[in-house]
């Protein structure tokens, strides 16, 4: 499998973060967890308990987070100069970090942290920390299930512990169910959303993305260039932000945005009818999608031939689709007025004129404007801001997340 790449994250850039590994089989990920969190600029120090020890080296762990590994809580001589080094390891390794993520966490140490036991280096920097923590349980589905499991967990969600995860499905004792590690990259993101600032908390948002396909026949259709990389972002930084975020997505190439439920629909009408189905609940809507003007009207059922020997083309007959953020827009205008809209504009010319035009068409309070020649596929955006009352905001050259999460700042600012 191709390990996952993520963008650099907000927040984890030079934040340091203890890593303590427990005896899990999990311990294995926790390498590439040490991998991810380095390549965000974080700077990790790995504590491990003598169980983690007999599932991985902590040569491996040393090598990927240039650090020496932490294991005993006893003093231990200097092999160079033959003094016991000074200092409180139990305590200071945890006073000095900005987060304290354990990684995987086994049943064992979730029970200790409960109860407030420490006898061995982990616990006690668990019990002396003055910063942030969290647990990425990893165990047996009968484990976690255990009842005494079970009080311990809601135990440390009261003492303010954050748990990502665990996962459901298939697992290292070949048994299925809830308590798999989530995966690296997962707990990275969690990492992102726990340490930043979340001005979209208690908000439910809704993205679309991607294209629209319409049919033609069972195997052939009319679609657009959009790569849903856009929105997608949008829905991935709004998650960072603190939001309770749906997407309703046509087909991409592209990974669900991790904590983001999606709905995949092919055409512009499936589109319209996966929005209205879930557009009451929310407080703001982003229409990123590359919607289809019009659909085919009556597709084959069957694959169309072709006609050999004749000189005439193929005529399809066309039907306007319906108009999704006008759709919207006039909801939120005369049924929902707390709902934001905030449509796209991909335009190839005339940005500013069209855009500003369609504040007024699709009744939103925000439209995003980019030059769809510059942007379409692409991994970075341009993108400017068009509301009402405000000048247009132009963004400059930027990764999509971190174009992403600017609008979205800009948007909980002034709606
Ligand atoms: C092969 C093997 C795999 C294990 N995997 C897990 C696991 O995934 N999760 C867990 O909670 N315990 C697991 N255990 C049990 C723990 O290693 C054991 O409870 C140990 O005392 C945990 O110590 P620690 O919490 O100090 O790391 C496993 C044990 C063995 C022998």
């Amino acid at each position: 499998m191709r390990p996952v790449e993520l963008p650099q994250l907000p927040g984890l850039n030079q934040l340091r973060v203890v890593l303590g590994v427990c005896g899990g089989i999990a311990a294995y990920k926790s390498a590439e967890l040490v991998r991810l969190l380095v390549k965000q600029g974080c700077e990790v120090q790995v504590v491990m308990t003598e169980s983690a020890t007999q599932f991985v080296a902590p040569l491996t762990f040393q090598a990927l987070s240039g650090k020496s590994v932490h294991v005993s809580q006893w003093p231990v001589e200097n092999s160079d100069t033959g003094s016991i080094e000074r200092g409180m390891p139990h305590i200071d390794i945890s006073r000095n970090a900005d987060f304290l993520l354990i990684a995987p966490c086994t049943a064992n140490s979730m029970a200790k942290y409960a109860h407030g036991f420490a006898d061995n280096l982990l616990d006690n920097l668990v019990l002396a920390r003055n910063c942030p923590m969290a647990i990425a349980p990893a165990m047996n589905v009968e484990m976690w299930n255990n009842p005494a499991t079970q009080r311990n967990i809601s135990q440390l969600k009261t003492d303010g512990i954050n748990v990502f995860g665990p996962a459901a499905g298939e697992q290292a004792c070949g048994e299925v169910g809830s308590g798999r590690m989530l995966e690296p990259f997962e707990i990275v993101l969690e990492l992102a959303r726990a340490v930043n600032h979340k001005p979209l908390a208690g908000k439910k948002v809704l993205v679309t993305a991607g294209p629209t396909f319409e049919a033609i026949d069972p195997v052939r259709g009319i679609t657009n260039r959009s790569s849903g990389k856009m929105g997608y972002a949008l829905a991935q930084a709004a998650w960072l932000m603190g939001a309770e975020v749906s997407l309703v997505s046509g087909p991409t190439a592209l990974p669900t945005p991790y904590g983001v439920p999606m709905v995949s629909v092919q055409s512009a009408r499936q589109m319209h009818a996966a929005v209205f189905g879930q557009i009451e609940q929310q407080d703001l809507f982003i229409g990123v999608a590359a919607v289809a003007d019009y659909g085919i009207k009556n597709p084959s059922t069957q694959k169309q031939k072709k006609q050999l020997g004749q000189a005439a083309g193929l005529n399809m007959e066309f039907e306007l689709n319906p108009d999704i953020l006008a759709d919207v827009g006039e909801f939120a205008s005369t049924r929902k007025k707390s709902l934001t809209v905030v449509g796209f504009a991909a335009e190839t010319e005339n940005l500013d004129d069209y855009a500003n035009r369609k504040l007024d068409s699709k009744k939103a309070q925000f439209i995003i404007g980019n030059l769809a020649q510059n942007a379409l596929g692409a991994d970075q955006t341009e993108l400017t801001i068009y509301s009402k009352k405000l000048k247009p905001e132009r963004l400059g050259s930027m990764d999509k997340l971190r174009a992403a999460q600017t609008v979205l700042t800009f948007i909980s600012k002034h709606s």
